[in-house]
């Protein structure tokens, strides 16, 4: 174990918009923004920032276009990525008039999931995706990937590999530069992590996928770590752990980026992360949601500094 750890990974932060999601409390847009910036401050290069989805769906990213707006006239957003979700052409083109230069577009292995996710099975999804990655590829945006049910469906059960890796292929034809496979209800296990990413890393570049675990089960961190040993590079995370999907029964938070980043920095992996601004991040959305973070790790820091 351990032979070959990388000197760095990639942290994808996905707090304002998967974090944020799910959350009974609707920010104002200014906290957001104020959030998204101690963000950055932290060392965060990558922020998914919102979605442009239905907002009666959705009813805490209705402000998306107010927040990218001002995400965008800031002096740090030539510096990052700020990937919004985009489920449609509706929402492509919402994305266009808004200048956003990355977007995320989603699918998952289970149809039912996916029907009450986005209304439309995954074979739908991909061909509704074939006009939005058309419309991105055209004006020069990048365009991100997510599969989700990878690990598990809250409807379905076990959903296929098989499924899976012809949908990682479609994803980049289409010019993903990323694909990040989802544990969104947190059902995975380190040896079934093995197994998925055995066979995805057969026919796909570490570099080209990412994993994004949901910690509901307390499997996040052991599951990462057997990525991490396969050779993965790139980790969703969400600050302070917020987060889950409504759209999937019992979903709750992604796997806290302080657990994430704590766990590579002592192992002497770089995350480009400092813990203090991040954690500052972290208790300044935990106050404004008025609720305590899951993750031990944010906990031990904020009350002893270590
Ligand atoms: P639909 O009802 O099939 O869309 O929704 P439609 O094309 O039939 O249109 C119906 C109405 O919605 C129309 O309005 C459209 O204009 C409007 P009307 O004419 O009736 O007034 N509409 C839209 N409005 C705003 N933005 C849009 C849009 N599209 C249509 N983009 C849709 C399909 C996908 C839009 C809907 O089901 C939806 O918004 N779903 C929410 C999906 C979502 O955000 N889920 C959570 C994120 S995914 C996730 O969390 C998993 C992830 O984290 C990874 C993991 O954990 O595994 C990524
Ligand atoms: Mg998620």
């Amino acid at each position: 174990m351990f032979k070959n750890l990388p000197k760095d990974v990639r942290i994808i932060e996905v707090g304002p918009r998967d974090g944020l999601q799910n959350e009974k409390v609707v920010l104002s847009t200014e906290d957001k923004v104020q959030f998204i910036d101690k963000l950055v401050v932290a060392g965060l290069k990558s922020i998914e920032v919102t979605s442009f989805v239905r907002a009666d769906k959705i009813p805490q990213m209705s402000d998306a276009k107010e927040l990218f707006a001002t995400i965008s006239k800031k002096e740090y957003f030539n510096d990052i990525h700020a990937p919004c979700l985009v489920p449609n052409l509706k929402g492509m083109q919402i994305a266009i008039e808004q200048g956003v230069k990355e977007v995320a577009i989603f699918t998952a292995t289970s149809d039912t999931f996916n029907k009450k996710n986005i209304n439309a099975t995954l074979a739908e999804s991909l061909k509704r995706f074939e006009p939005v990655v058309a419309l991105a590829n055209k004006h020069n945006m990048k365009i991100r990937g997510y599969v989700s049910t990878v690990f598990g469906c809250p409807y379905e059960g076990e959903t296929s590999v098989d499924a899976l890796l012809s949908t990682i292929a479609t994803l980049k034809d289409f010019g993903c530069y990323e694909v990040s496979l989802g544990d969104t209800i947190g059902v995975g296990n380190p040896l079934q992590t093995k197994n998925i990413l055995e066979r995805v890393f057969k026919t796909f570049s570490a570099k080209d996928i990412a994993l994004h675990f949901h910690d509901t089960r307390g499997m996040a961190l052991a599951n990462i770590l057997a990525a991490l040993e396969l050779g993965a590079l790139n980790f969703d995370a969400s600050a302070a752990g917020l987060g889950g999907c409504p759209y999937a029964k019992g979903a709750t938070g992604n796997v806290a980026t302080e657990d994430v980043v704590h766990m590579f920095e002592s192992m002497g992996i770089n995350t480009g992360v400092d813990m203090k601004k991040l954690a500052a991040s972290s208790q300044f959305i935990l106050n404004k949601l008025n609720k305590e973070t899951p993750s031990k790790y944010l906990k031990a820091f904020l009350s002893t500094g270590i």
